[in-house]
């Protein structure tokens, strides 16, 4: 007789707006029968370019919320910015484990570098907070950080695969590639440290040097979920697909700001409609 399945976790996932819906759509596609809560602090956005005690508060609040009000009884940071700036605040405040982006997108570079040294892409906050470095040079490489600020409003007003972007992205990286080139640097790694980054990657693989790898701390993310949770969870690969087998995972999405807007956009980064939204006042 096979052994009745575990319930399901209730997994909260947050970011400042809808870049975390790259990786809501990664866990989905590892844990299809979890329960998600996804909250999108769009009131607030954007969090990269705010100070450390700013994002703790707003990260902090946007926890509690799924914590308290959603029951979720794991958190994943889908945001670089708040892993950045807030991970050891969210910790000390919730009483459930909590994972952040930037360890998992740090060892998923390790695994792609042959040359050891990468080159991350992130917002003003997460490079000033040099998480990105700390946590490559804990796996023995060696980053150079570049803050892209441009590139979250690009994404947030839906220009993906709009000229103007793909042009900014060729500035930034031809900057990036030329301080590399000064320092003696030989990356051939390209480290996606925002969570909006993943919907301009056909932008970004095209404007990157031959050669060079473009990592998903999305995709990373939830690999490091996926096998915290192994046991609760059957992996993806064991059952048939929730959605097509017409069960549908089960999401329920929160914005601080329009949800027309968040429904319009999110379905976009979440990669299929994200169905009702529901509006939420987390204060200033
Ligand atoms: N998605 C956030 C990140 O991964 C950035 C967006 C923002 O600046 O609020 O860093």
């Amino acid at each position: 007789m096979s052994s009745p399945e575990p319930t399901p976790p209730t997994i909260g996932v947050f970011d400042s707006g809808f870049g975390g819906l790259t990786v809501l759509r990664a866990l989905i596609a590892r844990m299809p029968r979890a329960r998600f809560s996804f909250l999108g602090d769009t009131a607030r956005l954007p969090y990269g370019s705010k100070s450390r005690r700013t994002i703790a508060r707003y990260a902090v609040e946007s926890a509690q919320f799924l914590v308290r009000e959603q029951g979720a009884e794991f958190l994943v940071i889908a945001c670089n910015t708040a892993s950045a700036l807030a991970l050891d605040a969210i910790q000390d405040a919730v009483p459930v484990p909590v994972l952040g982006v930037i360890e998992p997108g740090a060892a998923s570079a390790r695994a792609a570098s042959q040359t050891g040294d990468v080159l991350v892409i992130a917002t003003d906050a997460t490079v000033r907070s040099h998480a990105y470095s700390e946590a490559c040079q804990a796996q023995g490489l060696r980053a150079l950080e570049k803050a892209c600020p441009l590139l979250v409003p690009l994404v947030e007003e839906g220009w993906t695969d709009h000229p103007v972007t793909a042009e900014v992205i060729r500035i930034y990286l031809n900057e990036l590639n030329a301080d590399a080139a000064a320092r003696g640097l030989r990356p051939d790694t390209l480290v996606l440290g925002c969570t909006h980054y993943p919907l301009l990657r056909p932008l970004l693989e095209r404007s990157v040097p031959p050669g060079v790898r473009v990592i998903d701390s999305a995709e990373a993310a939830a690999e490091s979920a996926a096998r915290l949770f192994n046991g609760r969870v059957r992996p993806a690969g064991d059952q048939p697909n929730a959605q097509t087998a017409g069960q549908p995972t089960e999401i329920h999405c929160f914005a601080t700001d329009s949800v027309e807007k968040f429904q319009h956009l999110g379905s976009r980064f979440l990669g299929y409609p994200v169905g009702p939204v529901q509006l939420i006042d987390l204060g200033g």
